[in-house]
């Protein structure tokens, strides 16, 4: 089999997304683009991915990690100059180079897969994917010979009136002969609207030679969109969105509305499960079967056991058991894990806890640095007090307690199993297993007290 090298161009600022953030971090579905070309390119079967750093380029090998070889491209001189940089990791082997651009996060491997073949099984030296834009503005253009082969590509900036009025677009994904394309790149020059080296120059100079070039179309313009500006930036997210859906509606999910359900990369959920409009899912979410989220709700990096309904509500960094009922209105913070069949109400907000099965917080409770043991029922308004300004306690509730409304738990405390804790209580010290603990002021009555009001 051919050897298979991979060049991704990455070094750019990204000057027309005016923006801090170098372009290729910029995120798609939660993921930045150029993750979204490197996790792709890993199914493609490639012995060598070199990816060209530039711009930023501490933060894109962050990004990346150590399992790619990186090349410096000080200087942005252009995507010619800048696949030269490989020349070092790849110069004089043997075998294809595909050739991508770190801000087309929508390029599929199976895509690449094809192109790949396509162009091994012709042995052309260059082989470009094409595709067919309604609105070309911006892409080089494919010109091609009266026999259809491919003559060169034109920059929108170099392109005369009747140039531009082509469709057919370089994706500016391609591949090449490896050794050609490092022999031709010295060829190249900066003699064009921009004064940069262009990539596709590469092609016209190997038709001027005689070549054998093929360009092979792709079937979704949509995927091989390139991201220069925010408003390409929202259109990729969008086809990102709608493909990620179609993926799991087909695996069995109910998506009430796909337009307005954003699912990241790093989600899974089981069949059955019901996503409302407004459901937000990102990071790593585990999401079990038959379970109903949203609507408007914000999951990320959780886990959620079968049969939970969420509704309107805000979970991070949590794990959640099975049949739960949250919401509307909960909040849960990092470092939560409940149990199967608790119930979490409205205006409750959860923090570095744990809940057992069967537990309770129905309604306005603040739980923090908590151990709720099993069978508990956390009465409205009741909370932890877990925080004396300076250091975190914990406090402990063990199973089967009934804390009433409106109750305080000085932490540290421990409220023992199966006792009660009366409405309006400040609990300071701990409770032994069941008790009843009442710590509030008995209510004073003064008889007639207003009737007498004019003589105070
Ligand atoms: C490029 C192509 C154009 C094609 C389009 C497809 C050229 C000259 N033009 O234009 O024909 O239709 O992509 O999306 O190649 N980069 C570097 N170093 C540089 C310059 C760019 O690493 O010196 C990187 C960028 O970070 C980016 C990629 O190369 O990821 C493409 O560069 P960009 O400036 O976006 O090229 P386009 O103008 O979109
Ligand atoms: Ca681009």
């Amino acid at each position: 089999m051919t050897n298979r090298y991979a060049v991704v161009m990455a070094a750019g600022k990204g000057t027309r997304m005016k923006s801090k953030l170098y372009k290729v971090l910029h995120p798609v579905a939660g993921k930045p683009m150029v993750q979204h070309i490197a996790d792709q390119l890993e199914s493609c079967g490639i012995d060598e991915i070199v990816t060209i750093v530039g711009h930023g380029a501490e933060l894109v090998k962050e990004q990346l990690g150590s399992g790619i070889s990186y090349a410096l491209q000080e200087e942005q001189l252009g995507t010619g100059h800048a696949v030269m940089q490989a020349e070092e990791a790849l110069g004089g082997k043997e075998g294809t180079t595909i050739v991508v651009s770190g801000d087309t996060p929508l390029l599929t491997a199976a895509t690449m897969d094809k192109l790949l073949e396509h162009h091994e099984k012709q042995q052309a030296k260059a082989t470009i994917l094409t595709a067919h834009a309604e609105d070309p503005s911006g892409y080089g253009r494919v010109l091609r010979e009266r026999d259809d082969s491919v003559l060169k590509i034109v920059e929108q900036k170099d392109a005369d009136e009747r140039e531009k009025q082509i469709r057919e677009i370089n994706t500016g994904t391609y591949c090449f002969d490896n050794r050609t394309l490092f022999e031709t790149l010295k060829q190249v020059g900066n003699d064009n609207a921009q004064g940069e080296y262009y990539l596709p120059d590469v092609v016209g100079i190997l038709h001027d030679k005689g070549e054998e070039i093929h360009a092979y179309q792709s079937e979704d313009f949509n995927e091989t969109m390139g991201v220069n500006d925010r408003a390409a930036l929202s259109a990729a997210e969008k086809q990102m969105k709608l493909r990620i859906n179609e993926h799991w509606m087909r695996e069995g999910v109910t998506i009430v509305d796909p337009e307005q359900t954003y699912i990241g990369t790093d989600v899974t959920i089981g069949a059955d499960t019901v996503l409302e409009p407004g459901t937000i899912l990102r990071g790593e979410v585990s999401i079990g079967a038959d379970c109903h989220i949203g609507p408007h709700t914000e999951v990320s990096e959780s886990r959620i056991a079968d049969g939970t309904t969420i509704r309107q509500s805000v979970v991070h960094q949590s794990s959640i058991g099975a049949r739960v009922q949250i919401g509307p209105f909960a909040h849960l913070r990092p470092e939560t894990s409940l149990g199967d069949d608790v119930r979490v109400g409205n205006f409750v907000e959860l923090k570095k806890m744990t809940m057992g099965n069967k537990s309770k917080a129905s309604h306005l409770s603040y739980l923090g640095d908590a151990e709720i043991g099993s069978g508990v029922n956390v009465g409205c308004g009741s909370i932890t007090v877990n925080y004396d300004g300076k250091n975190k306690f914990l406090t402990t509730i063990e199973d089967d307690a009934f804390i009433g409304c409106n109750s305080n738990l000085i932490a540290p405390v421990t409220v023992g199993a199966g006792s009660y804790v009366a409405a309006g209580s400040t609990i300071t010290d701990d409770v032994p297993g069941e008790s009843l603990a009442i710590a509030r002021e008995r209510q004073t009555i003064k008889n007639g007290y207003l009737k007498n009001k004019d003589s105070h």
